[in-house]
């Protein structure tokens, strides 16, 4: 249910949730995402800001964007206090690694899961800094919380309206490569592939770079925008950016009964299995979310998802069956 509503800038509100019967939540981790259901088939995902120490409610922010699909739209529109919401548990793609200091880069809204992680690193007295990219002071999403709480100390804020932007340089911190730091990047498209990229040419090691992506890579002919605070805080960029790349036929066999399905080169794995009755679970279906995660007990996956990391991908034993396809002519599924 929601319990209270408060203007996290000029253009994002917070969404303080709580269990309409006041019952516990439950727990996550920080860097959690949750599904939000705000219509028959409109469903959101994003990620809890709150502390992960707090076990009573979960904190969303969600910037308006109106060139988006709509979710942050509805959201803003039609949430009011007091109205009872379906929710996933908090499922986390995006945590906190074990590293004697860590670096957390946000920009615009990306700053959700980075605040949580940030509370969670100042709760176990971890050495971190935290760096938010925002086009201004007024539209900086939790600037308020971030700078009248202990964490302000550890916080760098640029404001784009200022000259201050990622473009001009990556952080200090992450000009130099250093052993045992972890470096967590989470905003816009465009603003994590430019960070990514220049912290890979500077030498950090790419087992180094943990990203959350709030919607698929953009594909490659699309111009990267580096600047922050685009994007609405929930994952709902167009899906043709996950399915980019060349697509060709092949089986998908489930296990269990050792039914085979065509998949053509239009459809999705999971929208075949669901055509012919299998029960999968679906959220996002951009490849972002991790919910339709499938085992893979033979065959060779293409992996076209934002979730899983390199070495994930490498051992191919599970497969986002939203938008991920096969390298060989079959696939066979744990389900
Ligand atoms: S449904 Fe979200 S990754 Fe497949």
């Amino acid at each position: 249910m929601v319990h209270t509503i408060s203007l996290a800038s000029s253009t994002s509100r917070s969404y303080e949730l709580r269990a309409a019967d006041g019952g516990a939540l439950p727990s996550f981790e920080a860097g959690a995402h949750i599904d939000v259901h705000l219509g028959p088939s409109l469903v959101r995902q994003y990620s809890l800001c709150n502390s992960p120490r707090e076990k009573g409610r979960y904190l969303i922010c969600v910037r308006r964007d109106d060139a988006g699909r709509g979710g942050s739209r509805t959201l803003h529109r039609d949430l009011t206090v007091g109205r009872r919401l379906r929710i996933s548990p908090p499922r986390n793609h995006f945590p906190l690694v074990a590293a004697g200091h860590h670096v957390l880069v946000a920009g615009g809204i990306g700053i959700t899961p980075v605040l949580s992680m940030a509370e969670a690193l100042a709760a176990r007295g971890a050495s971190f800094v935290l760096h938010h990219y925002t086009s201004s002071a007024a539209e900086a999403p939790l600037l308020e919380r971030l700078q009248s709480s202990a964490l302000g100390e550890r916080a760098v804020v640029h404001h784009s309206d200022q000259g201050d932007t990622v473009r001009a340089g990556l952080p200090a911190e992450l000009q130099v490569p250093e052993a045992d730091t972890a470096v967590y990047v989470c905003g816009p498209d465009g603003f994590m592939t430019h960070v990514v990229a220049e912290a890979t040419a500077a030498g950090w090691h790419p087992g180094q770079l943990h990203t959350e992506r709030f919607a698929p890579t953009a594909p490659p002919s699309a111009e990267a925008e580096a600047e922050a605070g685009d994007g609405d805080g929930d994952r709902d960029r167009d899906r043709d950016g996950a399915k980019a790349g060349v697509a060709a036929e092949f089986t998908v066999r489930i296990a269990s009964t050792g039914t085979g399905y065509r998949v053509p080169a239009d459809r999705t794995i999971a929208e075949v299995l669901t055509a012919h009755g299998v029960e999968v679970e679906l959220s996002c279906e951009q490849g972002i979310c991790g919910a339709c995660l499938t085992p893979v007990l033979a065959g060779e996956p293409d992996h076209r998802d934002e979730v899983q990391t390199p070495d994930e991908r490498a051992a191919g034993d599970r497969i986002t069956i939203c938008c991920s396809r096969a390298r060989s002519p079959e696939l066979l599924l744990g389900l």
